[in-house]
């Protein structure tokens, strides 16, 4: 049997650092889901088709074949062959992976393909409904949360970095809409599994919250 660590929470807590950094630890694979999404969501943006055009969703994602290959252990996303990883962390994406997730035949088919892999490898997978629906057996289960306020201020950061000119407000606005898309959908939502251990990271440094969790699996 593989072992399997299950990350949720929502948008901008650190989750893919985090889970990133404690698969390397362990020496598991790390599964980022929500780069599935967005691979789902580029796909259907290179077709023209809008967030509220639920039919179109449906069928357009029976043809978009998402593959997930590993490249000196990091995780590659593949669309029909083509590598797109790179096409992922736009803001456009991800604001389209939040509306077309909570499509019923999207879902199905990634969740398939995500406990696919968790039952051929141990993993640490990230997500949103990884604890409550797809593997509501894993071993681990932590909710990684942090104030939207800290969220926020976390991603103006790191645009600010790069160089990016950004809007700390604009960015919270669309951090609070895109938890309560996440939170308040029909199927497989945001929620924490009744099993699973809460964290904010507010306070914390990531290097505290990868021990925490780190401690939680020891
Ligand atoms: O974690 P992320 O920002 O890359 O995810 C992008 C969107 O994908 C997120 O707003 C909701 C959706 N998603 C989901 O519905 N279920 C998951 N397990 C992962 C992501």
């Amino acid at each position: 049997m593989s072992y399997q660590i299950a990350i949720d929470g929502p948008a901008g807590a650190g989750k893919s650092t985090i889970a990133k950094a404690v698969a390397k630890k362990l020496g598991y694979i790390y599964v980022d889901t929500g780069a599935m999404y967005r691979a789902m969501a580029l796909y259907l943006l290179r077709q023209g088709i809008r967030a509220d055009e639920c039919e179109k969703i449906s069928a357009a994602s029976r043809d978009a074949d998402i593959t997930i290959v590993y490249r000196d252990g990091l995780q590659q996303v593949l669309l029909n062959g083509e590598n797109v990883t790179g096409f992922l962390r736009t803001e456009e994406v991800g604001n389209m992976a939040s509306a077309s997730s909570v499509n019923r035949d999207v879902r199905l088919k990634l969740v398939e393909l995500q406990r696919e892999l968790a039952e051929r490898e141990n993993v640490v997978m990230d997500g949103r409904d990884i604890g409550t629906y797809v593997l509501p057996k894993a071993n681990v289960k932590v909710y990684l949360t942090a104030s939207a306020a800290c969220r926020a201020k976390r991603r103006y950061d790191e645009l600010t970095e790069k160089g990016e000119s950004c809007d700390l407000a604009a960015i919270e606005a669309d951090i609070v809409e895109r938890d309560k898309r996440d939170m308040e959908r029909e199927f497989a939502p945001l929620r924490q599994a009744e099993d699973a251990v809460y964290v904010d990271s507010s306070d914390m440094t990531i290097e505290e919250v990868i021990e925490a969790i780190t401690a939680l699996i020891r």
